[in-house]
């Protein structure tokens, strides 16, 4: 066999043999390249004749397009191999379920507002707000409370300018009690009222925060009393924390604006670390309320004559903390995530 034919065959049978994209690029280079062998067999053109050179060369070109052809064939094999492998090992299945949605959680505090709200409007109460920077009449004066009582020292409240007009200095609210007035002045008995809001008292610990939320409910009628505000607690004290039996006790207390006074306790147990309300004999104080002072009705223009009232406020923090077990305030406004993930709910 000449040496041709032998270089032919045995590029043929590298390449039928080649299982490889990147080995069979290699393998075109050793025929074809600058020093391949395919390349040698042409250089030794020079040395013939005309008439040798065109029948030498002739021959050549028929090997080297056979052997063209079969490296292209091969390409096209290897490249359709390797798609099909491609395609069966990045295969998509569309039918997978998709990747959990890290979708945010209800803050805690907004899941207890909601129901909150959803009680309070249950019993015919109407929303009323009232401005987050007050003066010193609505969040004091207005209320009964004396100008030496101690919540008005820089202490308890902080002071947004000192100075002052005829409704005195500018104040962050320090609670949302002043939300009365500004409901009696706006509308005329009967009325039934609630608000729900932020605070702002100089203080900060495990628990206390120097911003938190009051929820406050008035009830101005004719003859409104002491049974009607029992009522209205023990059945928002019952759903909120959705039990059936709930003991209640009335203790008195001193606020300013409501006289007489009372802190509401209710009745709780420890079963397994949790608190459980409505059993067991332990006392956990729950609210402030009383019977609104006439001087707080006359600076809400209500005719003292005709008209009484009842005035009851929570702490929205207590009260999500009781029902949720979050022991320290401060995470509430910390804005954490791993928090949030923990004590937030889902908004399904
Ligand atoms: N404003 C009172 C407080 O901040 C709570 C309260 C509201 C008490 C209404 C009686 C009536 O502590």
């Amino acid at each position: 066999m000449s040496e041709l034919k032998k270089l032919e065959s045995s590029c043929l049978l590298e390449i039928a043999n080649c299982g490889d994209l990147k080995k069979l690029d290699a393998l075109r280079n050793v025929i074809f390249g600058k020093n391949g062998e395919f390349t040698k067999i042409v250089a030794e053109l020079r040395d013939l004749n005309d008439e040798q050179k065109r029948k030498r060369g002739s021959e050549i070109n028929l090997v080297k397009n056979n052997i063209l052809d079969r490296l292209s064939a091969k390409f096209n094999e290897l490249e359709t191999r390797e798609l099909n492998r491609k395609l069966a090992s990045e295969f998509i299945d569309v039918s997978m379920p998709p990747r959990p949605d890290c979708s945010g959680k209800i803050h805690p505090l907004t899941k207890v507002e909601e129901e909150v709200v959803r009680i309070l409007s249950s019993h015919g109460f109407e929303f009323a707000d009232g401005p987050e920077i007050e003066s010193e009449y609505f969040n004091f004066t207005a209320l009964n409370v004396s100008d030496y009582h101690p919540a008005r020292t820089m202490h308890d409240t902080f002071y947004v300018h000192k100075l002052a007009d005829d409704e005195g200095r500018r104040l962050l609210r320090t609670h949302t009690s002043p939300v009365q007035i500004h409901a009696m002045l706006a509308n005329k008995p009967p009325l039934r009222f609630f608000s729900l809001g932020k605070v702002y008292r100089s203080d900060y610990d495990a628990t206390h925060t120097p911003m938190f939320h009051q929820i406050e409910g008035i009830m101005i009628d004719k003859s409104v009393g002491f049974s009607h505000l029992k009522w209205i607690l023990l059945d928002f004290l019952k759903k909120f924390f959705e039990v059936k039996e709930l003991q209640m006790r009335f203790r008195p207390s001193f606020f300013p604006f409501t006289e007489p006074s009372a802190e509401v306790d209710i009745n709780y147990e420890i079963k397994n670390g949790k608190m459980i309300f409505g059993s067991g004999d332990k006392w956990l104080e729950i609210c402030g309320c009383g019977t609104i002072h006439p001087n707080v009705l006359k600076s809400g223009n209500v005719d003292t004559k005709q008209y009484q009232g009842v005035a009851f406020g929570f702490g929205l923090e207590r009260l999500t903390s009781l029902k949720y077990g979050v022991l320290d305030l401060r995470g509430y406004f910390e804005s954490n995530e791993r928090w949030i993930n923990s004590f937030g709910f889902s908004a399904n």
